[in-house]
């Protein structure tokens, strides 16, 4: 089945209306388009456990830090839909601007603690951009499940406050990276990179890993980290924003994994921000 490109709101919930009206589980994927293995494996996922499916095409503006970034961004609206087809969705909700910020909007969603690090301090305002969008696509589908994956693990913490603290009655799952064969972290972002970049990206994910070894087999973060920095930065990578081992629930930064705990990074390569991270 072509699923249904929805435009507007009142198509939306024209649609979505009968389902929720019969009690069907209806599951959410919001992604900013530039579909890649990953989303479509979030996909696969909301099929699992929904009745009906619809994925979110919004390029949100309020959660990019910079207008050349914005301007950047891959917009592959024809493609997306084409990959799309072997799913079975219900609909694709590409809402305008206007559906999501219609003249006078003025408010703000926040989520306060879990946005003090990271992203949240290397991309101001980034997550109120992402918690308002959210909340928005969640109202405005009325789903009762979203699918977010792990490879943006602080998002999905985010999201995952926002609909506990304001009562969304939905369910909030988290799936894992997905990665390329040589380990890169699938990203819409990944596009942007030069073939030579290309070459290079995956080293972050291998520096990565080699922490993670180095911190199973009893060696100190601080040792680790500096050897990994040295080989990122001869490796072309420019700014390493940072590269951190925190609490899995929390994000409380940790010297040791003494309870569950994840390695998070975020660098710069050839004009490109990578971010990644692996559980430890
Ligand atoms: O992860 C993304 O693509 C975006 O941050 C999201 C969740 C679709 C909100 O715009």
């Amino acid at each position: 089945m072509i699923a249904s490109i929805l435009r507007t709101l009142p198509d939306l919930r024209a649609a979505t209306r009968p389902w929720q009206m019969s009690g069907a589980r209806i599951g959410v994927v919001p992604t900013m388009g530039a579909l890649h293995d990953g989303h479509l494996s979030l996909v696969a996922e909301a099929k699992k456990h929904c009745d009906h499916v619809i994925v979110t095409i919004f390029v949100n503006p309020k959660q990019f830090n910079s207008e050349e970034d914005l301007k950047n961004y891959p917009r592959t609206e024809n493609d997306d839909a084409r990959k799309l087809e072997r799913f079975d969705i219900d609909a694709i909700y590409v809402p305008d601007g206007p559906q999501i910020y219609p003249d006078g909007f003025a408010t703000t969603v926040s989520v306060a603690g879990l946005t003090d690090v990271m992203d949240g301090v290397h991309r101001p305002g980034h997550f109120d951009g992402v918690a308002t969008v959210v909340t928005k696509l969640f109202t405005q589908t009325s789903a009762t499940d979203a699918f977010f994956g792990e490879k943006d693990f602080q998002q999905l913490q985010v999201v995952t406050r926002l609909a506990r603290d304001l009562d969304i009655p939905i369910t909030v799952h988290g799936c894992p990276t997905i990665r390329e064969i040589d380990g890169l972290a699938m990203s819409s972002r990944n596009l942007l990179l030069s073939d030579r970049a290309r070459v290079k990206a995956p080293i972050l994910f291998e520096e990565m890993e080699r922490i993670s070894e180095g911190l199973r087999a009893g060696h100190a973060f601080a040792d680790l980290h500096s050897a990994a920095v040295t080989h990122l930065k001869s490796a072309g990578f420019t700014d390493i924003e940072y590269l951190e081992l925190r609490a899995a629930d929390d994000l409380t930064l940790l010297d040791v994994p003494s309870r569950p705990a994840r390695l998070f990074a975020a660098a710069w390569l050839a004009g490109v921000r990578l971010i990644d991270n692996i559980a430890v």
